[in-house]
């Protein structure tokens, strides 16, 4: 735990050195998955500083989700994420995989409203200006695991009203005829802001994938277009490849 000694004279608030320095020791492996940390006494008497500092680093990366803590037995490394396998020639929905998976899928709702469509959705969508939107997003969880960010946009002429989907939007679309039967998926890598490296419970900065899947009915109209950002320590996308022709 060298690392966590040199908390050096920098000027920034010696609690946010603090938190670099044990993220630092995580990243090069100092200190892995499932190890437990000093306690906040040793770490303070360690860094020669108070333990309301110590306190304020460790409950921020608890936070983040680079530290778990769990009651009486102290404040351990973040265990690694068991990966999802996630196939890429299947159109299922997120409560359709992880019900497969015998987990159970909840949202955290981040925002759901009728909005103007923006020029992207109109695009997409094929929509004329001024036509309106049902907006959905949300914190994707899976047995209390934050997975992924969803932002789905369906025209309100299909979804007048965005509250009717309370737990699946594909189950929701269903309903009214209009569940999709081809996607057409883009995938591509990024890293996370803070805003939603906070929501997803992972360091900011880590990598991730951005998934844009536009969707049709059978007659060929596009009836979704959303845009997903899914934990890169969580998912394993995979397709089957056969010979051309
Ligand atoms: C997946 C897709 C989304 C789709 C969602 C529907 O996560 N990436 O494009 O909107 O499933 O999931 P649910 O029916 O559980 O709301």
């Amino acid at each position: 735990f060298a690392a966590l000694r040199d908390v050096s004279q920098s000027g920034a608030p010696l609690y946010l050195q603090l938190k670099k320095n044990i993220e630092e020791a995580v990243k090069r492996g100092l200190i892995g998955p499932g190890d437990a940390l000093p306690s906040e006494r040793d770490i303070a008497a360690q860094a020669d500083i108070s333990r309301v500092t110590v306190r304020k680093a460790v409950q921020d990366l608890v936070k983040s989700g680079v530290l778990v803590q769990r009651h009486g037995s102290g404040t351990f490394v973040a265990p690694r994420m068991e990966r999802v396998e996630q196939s890429l020639s299947r159109l299922t929905s997120f409560t359709e995989d992880m019900a497969r998976r015998g987990m159970a899928a909840r949202s955290q709702w981040l925002d759901r409203g009728i909005y103007t469509a923006s020029p992207d959705e109109m695009m997409v969508l094929g929509l004329s200006a001024s036509e309106l939107v049902s907006r959905l997003s949300r914190l994707r969880i899976a047995d209390e695991t934050p997975l992924a960010i969803e932002r789905a946009t369906i025209s309100a002429s299909v979804l007048p009203d965005p509250h009717e989907v309370t737990s699946s939007l594909y189950m929701a679309l269903g309903k009214t005829g209009h569940r999709p039967v081809r996607a057409v998926q883009r995938i591509s890598a990024v890293n996370l802001g803070e805003a939603e490296a906070q929501l997803l419970a992972v360091p900011i900065g880590s990598a991730c994938l951005q998934i844009e899947r536009i969707s049709y009915l059978a007659s060929g109209k596009v009836i979704e277009f959303t845009k997903s950002i899914y934990r890169g320590d969580a998912y394993d996308f995979v397709a089957e490849l056969r010979l051309p022709g």
